[in-house]
């Protein structure tokens, strides 16, 4: 591993200086008490907060960038907080995902436009996560991410109880009668009493889970729980370790190699980790150059056993893992399977960090000889309804749904499927299949998650908890149900998604990865003909019309097209 003196540190090129600009970049920034000995050629570290008031998840990040600052200062270098867009899950209309590359650009941007020589990333909620770190992979620093941790378990009527999973749940509940409004305006409260992200293994603790398979981030830095001490402990140990990996010249490219994604892929199937991970992995595969393909995450992953028995496929939450021992067991669980000499950001291999682990609960997370199901990970559909494919996740589905065969009934917005699916007289039964179009990457825009559909209410009240579902947009990951997702390309250009109309027969077939409307070459060739595409909302100028100019399908990530690779660290011209 080469090395970095502290005379060729990047930030020199600012503060390094005997001229006038050198000056000014000193000046200024005294105005905050920096004394001299900080621009003496100590590495310069960016602490890039996500923090805000409008992100609840990570509304505890300041006391965490306080303890990264101790750790730097510390193992002498200089550190400097900066705030980049956040993106709040459970408040951003109409959905955080739309914002995703938008603030991935602000990080990228704000790192490569100051001087520094590492940056540690403080991300929670769902996106701030895959944005900061696909800004962060533009850029190619030495580069440490924090997850802000999970929530404690939620507690209502004497049990534990999961963000997001226990909302679904209770939100049919009230549409069948079985609760009452009093006692869903109290779980309100109950469920979120905690700093910290979404407890169950949704988006965000997968994002978690996804930081620490990748080795970006220290051993068990994906599950402690925010409010525990132990995740401040940790922050100001990566304050120590990110000066050190300056020095080593440890930059993330470096950590981010093909053996490294294909470990996350595995580890993804076996923790049962939201289907939102495949969008996010693409991406910033996209970013630091690595291939890596849609058929990747089924033949790496879909044979992988889940050993993590966690809401929403299972039945405990983050807090109930970090203590049976958190990913260091899954990792080591999972070590014939994985590359377990790829580096990491602490200088070793993910085997050296993770050996060892122990396992203190196996309800929570079982062996690889008996896992908690056998095959788990993320299915890849193709057929003439998703040429580009569409993903299941098994873990969340009905087993005797994954191979179906039914009547399709079509919705052609989410306006639509709001104004009737609660219509007692809609013509739908428990064997028909729901389709959502015009909710892709294009069509919302910044395909929403919206692909788990409420059941008809005429339907749950019958006990039916589980219909196949069709849609080109996301799910939540806190979610579950026979959801076929991220169909490609989407219906808002001209996918056969588009084309799909009530009475259609739509087949099913998990075991044989495929997708099949039955409908003829002929009348679809008619169909499309007489199709008109919609024009999505609100996308005529600013930001959301440069996204649905250059957003790519599902299969690529939904990134911007012109985001793909790097641009590095360096700036061709000085300040003026
Ligand atoms: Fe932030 Fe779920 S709303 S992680």
């Amino acid at each position: 591993m080469s090395s970095k003196s502290n005379g060729n540190l990047r930030s020199r090129e600012w503060f390094g200086r005997t001229d006038q600009l050198g000056f000014i970049h000193r000046s200024w920034i005294k105005n905050q008490g920096h004394p001299d000995q900080m621009f003496d050629g100590r590495p310069v570290i960016g602490i890039c907060n996500t923090w805000s008031d409008l992100t609840p998840c990570n509304a505890h990040f300041r006391i965490l960038a306080e303890q990264v600052k101790r750790g730097v200062y510390e193992a002498g270098g200089y550190p400097l907080e900066f705030p980049v867009m956040s993106l709040g899950e459970a408040i951003m209309r109409p959905t955080t995902m739309l914002y995703r590359n938008l603030a991935s650009m602000d990080v990228e941007e704000s790192i490569r436009a100051n001087p520094l020589d590492g940056v540690v990333l403080l991300a929670g909620c769902d996106k701030t996560t895959p944005s900061t770190i696909m800004g962060a992979a533009s850029v190619d620093l030495p580069t440490i991410v924090i997850s802000g941790g999970p929530m404690l378990n939620g507690k209502f009527q004497g049990r534990d109880i999961g963000s997001g999973t226990d909302v679904w749940k209770f939100s049919d509940d009230v549409r069948a009668g079985r609760m009452t409004q009093y006692e869903y305006a109290e779980a309100e409260s109950c469920m979120s009493r905690s700093d910290g992200h979404c407890n169950t293994m949704g988006t965000a603790s997968t994002m978690a889970c996804m930081v620490e398979s990748l080795g970006l981030t220290l051993p068990s830095g994906a599950a402690i729980p925010a409010s525990d001490s132990r995740r401040r402990r940790l922050s100001h140990i990566v304050g120590n370790r990110i000066v050190e990996m300056v020095h080593e010249d440890l930059t993330i490219s470096k950590v981010l190699t093909r053996q490294a994604f294909e470990n996350a892929i595995r580890v993804n199937a076996a923790i049962g980790g939201s289907s939102n991970f495949l969008l996010h992995l693409l991406a910033i595969a996209g970013r630091v150059g690595v291939d890596l393909c849609l058929e990747d995450f089924d033949t790496l992953g879909s044979h992988m056993p889940l050993l993590v028995n966690l809401m929403p496929s299972g039945q405990f939450l983050m807090e109930d893992f970090y203590y049976a021992g958190g990913l260091p067991v899954v990792i080591q669980e999972l070590r014939d399977h994985l590359h377990m000499d790829a580096i990491t950001v602490t200088g070793k291999s993910i085997g050296e960090n993770t050996e060892g682990a122990k396992c203190w609960n196996r309800d929570v997370i079982a062996t690889f000889d008996e896992p908690v199901q056998k095959e788990a990970g993320i299915v890849v559909l193709r057929g003439n309804l998703c040429e580009r494919g569409a993903i299941v996740k098994p873990s969340a589905a009905s087993p005797e749904l994954l191979h179906h065969r039914g009547r399709a009934v079509v919705f052609e917005s989410i306006e639509d499927y709001h104004s009737r699916i609660d219509d007692d007289n809609l013509d739908i039964d428990e064997t028909c299949v729901l389709v959502l179009k015009y909710v892709g990457p294009k069509g919302y825009p910044g395909m929403p998650e919206v692909g788990n559909m409420h059941l008809p209410p005429k339907l749950i009240k019958k006990g039916i908890t589980d219909m196949v579902r069709i849609s080109d947009g996301r799910m939540s990951g806190t979610a579950f149900g026979t959801v076929v997702l991220h169909v490609a390309p989407e219906s808002a250009i001209g996918g056969p998604l588009a084309l799909v109309e009530n009475g259609d027969m739509i087949e099913l077939d998990v075991p044989n990865r495929r997708l099949h409307l039955d409908v003829s070459d002929d009348e679809l060739a008619r169909r499309r003909a007489a199709w008109q595409p919609p024009t999505a909302p609100h996308t005529e100028r600013g930001y959301a019309r440069l996204y649905v100019e250059h957003v790519t399908q599902a299969d690529q990530g939904v990134d911007l097209e012109f985001l793909r690779g790097k641009s590095g660290a360096f700036i061709p011209r000085d300040s003026h």
